[in-house]
């Protein structure tokens, strides 16, 4: 048997100095839907999540704990393993920047390009924004302010290694200019282009005073920019570097995608993509930026404004599934969205309690009606044609979670109508089988699809029904054999007024 096609997906790491937040949550969530997507076409996948630990941002909040930075990210990561749980995450690793083989594959991948000549000891002065890490040109500042933080980046003058970023100028933007798909949506990858046009500068890749990071390996006194060691973390998740080793895990780089909010696209493209050009190893294949997650009235998250959401609140009071749901379907994906209970309740009624909560439960009562196993019959062709597999496909590649699952949908409110059209409870035994059966199949597939999108209702259906998690492939109708036992269970979403 030919081994199966890989698929390999990472979202960004998270900073564990604070408690995760919606954004993280929804980050999380797009990419377990990507993951477990291709899983359902049979790929074998590998999705990478984890945190970013290292670095002044920590070091000082660790200060202000009055904790050790290591203590202090030991105790942070615990919530956001627990969220990664809570919303029933199926990454194959979480990788932490202070595990020991990142450590040293980040120490490698930096001697390499230093051995090469293209890292060099230098001096370093201008802004630094601490909450992103970021070094800002006077003219990337607004009103001295972090474009992204909004708060006063701070004058640093010290000795510094530099990367030759500026070397790679023409490169990057050729590569990006050639690959369609190295940066999505389009619109992205754009901007990038544009903004690589003005040209790179070379990159300080290390500091002297910032002792919590990973060392130089060719100067004890400095420490990994943190940049330069988190990005790594893609790489070294599978063990891809030095790039001739025979490990197993190296058959999953180059990445498929890496997941990342738009806050971070420059680092991911520009600094990530001069990176491995110099350690040369494979570019990834997709960096997809999605938007950003804002208050029910459309603004930011803020800390100091209160306006911060707990995703680990939201899954307590709903569940994961209906989270989920509603990440997914309210914020097209690639854009902004906004985050409020009264929507989510919404859809929760609306979509999920109304159009397949009660699909399911009128199916399954009817069909216990009859004695409780599934008739022998066939699906109904006409309800056939009313599912779009073919477009539900399409719109997964290219990434229209937030279609793809509205499509999924309409094809349960088809099911909900034929019902109502058929009116089964009319029709003598033989035709009331038909369209029990048609039901059955139906809900059979439903659940396979939106598997990715809500993982628990999927396996509560398949219970309901008596079958086995399928794959895509078992998307066809009239798979599901006559015979089979079917048992009603608890109702799948209570309404919330
Ligand atoms: N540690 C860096 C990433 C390093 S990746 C090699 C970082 N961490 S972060 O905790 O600030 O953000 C983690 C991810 O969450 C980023 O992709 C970021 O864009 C995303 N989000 C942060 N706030 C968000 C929203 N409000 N909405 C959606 N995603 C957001 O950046």
């Amino acid at each position: 048997m030919p081994s199966p096609k890989t698929f390999y997906i990472t979202t960004a790491i998270d900073y564990p100095s604070g408690k995760p937040h919606l954004g993280h949550a929804y980050e999380k969530v797009t990419a377990d839907c990507i993951a477990r997507w291709h899983r359902l076409l049979g790929e074998e996948v590998f999705f990478l999540t984890g945190t970013d630990e290292h670095g002044s941002k920590i070091a000082k909040k660790a200060k202000e704990a009055g904790k050790e930075p290591q203590k202090y990210v030991d105790e942070m990561v615990i919530f956001f393993k627990e969220l990664c749980e809570k919303l029933n995450i199926s990454n194959a690793r979480f990788i932490r920047t202070t595990d020991q083989d990142h450590v040293k594959i980040s120490q490698g991948i930096f001697k390499k390009i230093h051995d090469k000549g293209e890292i060099y000891l230098g001096e370093y002065s201008g802004w630094y924004c601490s909450d992103c890490e970021t070094f800002y040109t006077e003219k990337g500042l607004q009103d001295g302010n972090c474009p992204t933080h909004e708060k006063k980046a701070e004058w640093i003058s010290e000795e510094s290694y530099f990367f030759k970023m500026s070397a790679y100028t023409k490169k990057v933007l050729d590569y990006l200019e050639k690959n369609a798909e190295s940066v999505l949506p389009s619109g992205k990858r754009k901007e990038i282009i544009n903004r690589v046009k003005e040209g790179m500068n070379d990159l300080s890749v290390s500091r002297v005073n910032v002792p919590w990071g990973i060392q130089v390996p060719v100067n004890k006194k400095h420490t990994q920019y943190v940049w330069m060691d988190a990005l790594i973390n893609y790489v070294s998740g599978v063990g891809a570097f030095p790039t001739d080793s025979k490990d197993k895990l190296n058959k999953f780089w180059p990445a498929d995608v890496h997941l990342i909010g738009k806050d971070i696209l420059w680092h991911h493209t520009a600094i990530w993509f001069s990176i491995l050009m110099a350690a040369e190893i494979k570019l990834p294949k997709t960096v997809f930026s999605h938007g950003f997650i804002n208050t029910a009235s459309g603004d930011k998250m803020s800390k100091s404004k209160g306006t911060v959401i707990d995703p680990g609140q939201l899954v307590d009071k709903y569940g994961s599934d209906i989270l989920r749901y509603f990440l997914l379907r309210e914020i097209p994906f690639g854009q902004d969205g906004n985050f409020s209970e009264e929507a989510l309740k919404e859809r929760l009624n609306n979509e999920l309690a109304n159009e397949l909560g009660n699909l399911v439960n009128r199916s399954i009562v009817m069909i216990e009606k009859i004695g409780g196993k599934v008739p022998a019959a066939k699906t109904d062709p006409d309800l056939q044609k009313k599912l779009n597999l073919k477009k539900i496909k399409e719109l997964m590649e290219k990434f229209e979670l937030h279609h793809a699952i509205a499509e999924i949908f309409s094809f349960a409110g088809a099911c909900n109508q034929f019902i109502n059209e058929k009116e089964p409870w009319k029709l003598d035994s033989k035709k009331k089988e038909a369209v029990l059966y048609s039901l059955a199949d139906s809900l059979r597939i439903i659940a396979i699809l939106i598997q990715p999108f809500i993982p628990q209702t999927a396996e509560k259906i398949n219970q309901q029904l008596g079958v086995k998690p399928g794959l895509l492939a078992d998307c066809k109708f009239n798979k599901l054999k006559a015979g089979t036992k079917v048992k009603k269970g608890e109702i799948l979403f209570k309404k919330i007024e």
